[in-house]
């Protein structure tokens, strides 16, 4: 692992520009839960299909729309942890570095990294479900949530439509402004950090190999083994949080 971790920071040290690619598991050690991981993942616990789509929302938005203020809540009650930190350092280290995040926390930005481009959108960013406009988001602190706490949709000024949340839902399209300018950065980067993700979900999933297909290096930062493919892949075992301190003492130090 030793070796393979200075590989990846000699990599880094000579990037000009980077992608930082993360998932659920980037935000794992701030105490967010994840998606998939066995018994302690959000679909392991909550029906997806009964609380991630628009037909969801559309049979009880009260259901759905208390079920993301809970996670709003949740997400703006936890700090960012050592692996946001080190993403923020590295932007300030490195000519150019475009984060794109498949979570819908605010915790990259909190962590004062810029340029993050949320390609399942975001819980700070609610909108009509009718007219799209957007909305305001509500103040979290008057709320006592657990889950299945049911919160009437505010009411859109406009239209009268109901507010959603501004996630991408399951059968939803990416924002394709979003999605063009991560498949921009991906074409150019020369180093992609792939952390914290299974993989499991697409477009998003592709982007990795879009990297390496372009000719970059792809480091993967996962607690479980990542299947690697050539040899501009790497995969690093271990917690964002733990790796990605050391990887950028040994780059930068
Ligand atoms: N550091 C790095 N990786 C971690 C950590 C950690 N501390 N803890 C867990 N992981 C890894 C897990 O091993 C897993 O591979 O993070 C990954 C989380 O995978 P998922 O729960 O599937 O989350 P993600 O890949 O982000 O899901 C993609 O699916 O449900 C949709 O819209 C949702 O954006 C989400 C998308």
């Amino acid at each position: 692992m030793n070796q393979l971790l200075e590989t990846s920071a000699a990599y880094l040290k000579c990037a000009h520009t980077i992608v930082v690619f993360t998932g659920a598991g980037a935000s794992s050690e701030s105490g967010i839960a994840t998606f998939r991981d066995a018994l302690t993942g959000l679909w392991e616990r909550f029906d997806a299909q009964r609380l991630a789509t628009a037909q969801a929302f559309k049979a009880d938005p009260s259901l759905v729309w208390g079920w993301y203020e809970w996670r709003r809540a949740q997400a703006q009650s936890v700090l960012p942890n050592p692996g946001h930190a080190a993403v923020a350092q590295l932007g300030r280290l490195v000519s150019k570095i475009t984060i794109v995040t498949q979570n819908v926390d605010s915790l990259h930005e909190r962590a004062s990294s810029e340029n993050v481009l949320h390609l399942h959108g975001s819980l700070s960013s609610p909108r009509c479900f009718e007219c799209a406009i957007p909305m305001d988001v509500p103040d979290v602190d008057g709320y006592n949530l657990g889950y299945g706490s049911r919160i009437e949709p505010p009411v859109c000024p406009e239209c009268g439509g109901l507010c959603r949340p501004g996630v991408v839902w399951f059968g939803e399209s990416l924002p394709l402004d979003v999605w063009e300018a991560a498949v921009a950065a991906v074409a150019e980067c020369d180093v992609l950090l792939s952390i914290g993700t299974s993989g499991a979900v697409y477009p998003a999933a592709a982007l990795p190999k879009q990297a390496l297909s372009s000719g970059a290096v792809v480091i993967h930062i996962n607690p479980d083994r990542v299947a690697v493919s050539s040899e501009n892949e790497i995969s690093l075992v271990g917690k964002g949080g733990v790796i990605l301190p050391q990887l950028l003492a040994r780059a930068f130090n």
